[in-house]
């Protein structure tokens, strides 16, 4: 049991509370728990990436390519496809960058990603979300074949992953699974809980920890009490982008906490979960920023070497 675990079980008095230390241990009896170093993970899975790259690259002459689908002038989403193009140069692979007006037509949007499927240069393609209202979202990532899907969005890859086929899956869900296991948490036979059901991250979540022989429970906004949900959990992952929504007291003692919201409040940028109160009670716990964001990209990378080896 890591160390802070064991404190914290330490301290449970039999109703399963926290203990209140006598003043005198105060100091020794506050649990501190690991925080899981995001940006140290992704780096080491970048070296592997670039290895992995090299590889392919002395095998077949090319470099694995991702295209990104930019449609409109949303500052943000051109700010995240900006460092996927940087972390692709990073790792030696090539970054094909297309831009659409924000009056696209469907078609024209359509047709653009049905080139690029048939390009044999483009390894994996990215359609940037949100896009403008008139297009239909998944009208358009539909589009992409399964094998370049590297966001694992389209309904073909989200029924792989749902009845345990090979396939490519979301990258943060899938950098999640990493940070876990870098995390050393037990998740076979575990309670674990997710706040959160977006396709792109709470619902392949959950698989993801199913297929780990987790016992998993999605709550969201309609969830009853989701305070005594989070209590239950081994494994307690927060979704949801609600700055500080998880609270000291929702977190059982020794628990593994990621935390994958960012909000950017008055204090700077913040997680779902109160962050210095967790750490007094969980056992391991993902800061914001530097914890699951620099893994969303790492798994992209990863997706996309994934994508040029079943498409060489
Ligand atoms: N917008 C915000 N996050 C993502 C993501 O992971 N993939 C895509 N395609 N769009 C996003």
């Amino acid at each position: 049991m890591p160390h802070a675990a064991a404190l914290a079980t330490a301290m449970e008095g039999r109703n399963g509370r926290l203990r209140r230390a006598p003043a005198i241990y105060g100091k020794l009896a506050r649990v501190s728990a690991r925080v899981i170093d995001g940006r140290a993970v992704a780096a080491a899975v970048r070296e592997e990436i670039s290895a992995g790259v090299a590889a392919f690259r002395e095998e077949h002459g090319r470099v694995p390519g991702l295209a990104t689908v930019l449609i409109g002038e949303d500052e943000a989403s051109a700010v995240y496809v900006a460092s996927k193009h940087r972390a692709c140069e990073q790792v030696g692979m090539r970054a094909i960058e297309h831009t659409l007006p924000k009056d696209v037509t469907r078609e024209e949007a359509i047709a653009l990603v049905e080139r690029l499927n048939a390009d044999p240069e483009v390894s994996g393609i990215l359609v940037q979300l949100p896009l403008p209202g008139h297009l239909d979202e998944s009208d358009v990532t539909n589009r992409i074949i399964p094998e370049k899907d590297v966001d694992g969005l389209t309904v073909e890859s989200a029924g792989r992953l749902a009845i345990g086929l090979v396939g490519l899956r979301p990258c943060t869900p899938v950098g999640v699974m990493r940070l876990l296991r870098e995390a050393g948490a037990q998740l076979d036979g575990a309670e674990a809980v997710i706040l959160g059901r977006s396709n792109l991250f709470g619902k392949p979540m959950g698989r993801l920890l199913v297929e780990a022989h987790a016992t998993m429970t999605i709550c969201h906004s309609h969830t009853r009490d989701l305070a005594s949900a989070c209590r239950r959990a081994d494994v307690l992952i927060a979704a949801v982008g609600r700055a500080r929504l998880v609270q000291g007291d929702w977190i059982k003692p020794g628990a593994v906490v990621i935390d994958v919201g960012i909000t950017r409040t008055e204090d700077g940028l913040v997680g779902d979960v109160d962050f210095d109160a967790a750490l007094e009670v969980a056992s391991a716990i993902t800061p914001v920023p530097g914890g699951v964001g620099p893994m969303t990209i790492a798994s992209l990378l990863q997706n996309t070497l994934q994508a040029a080896l079943w498409t060489a």
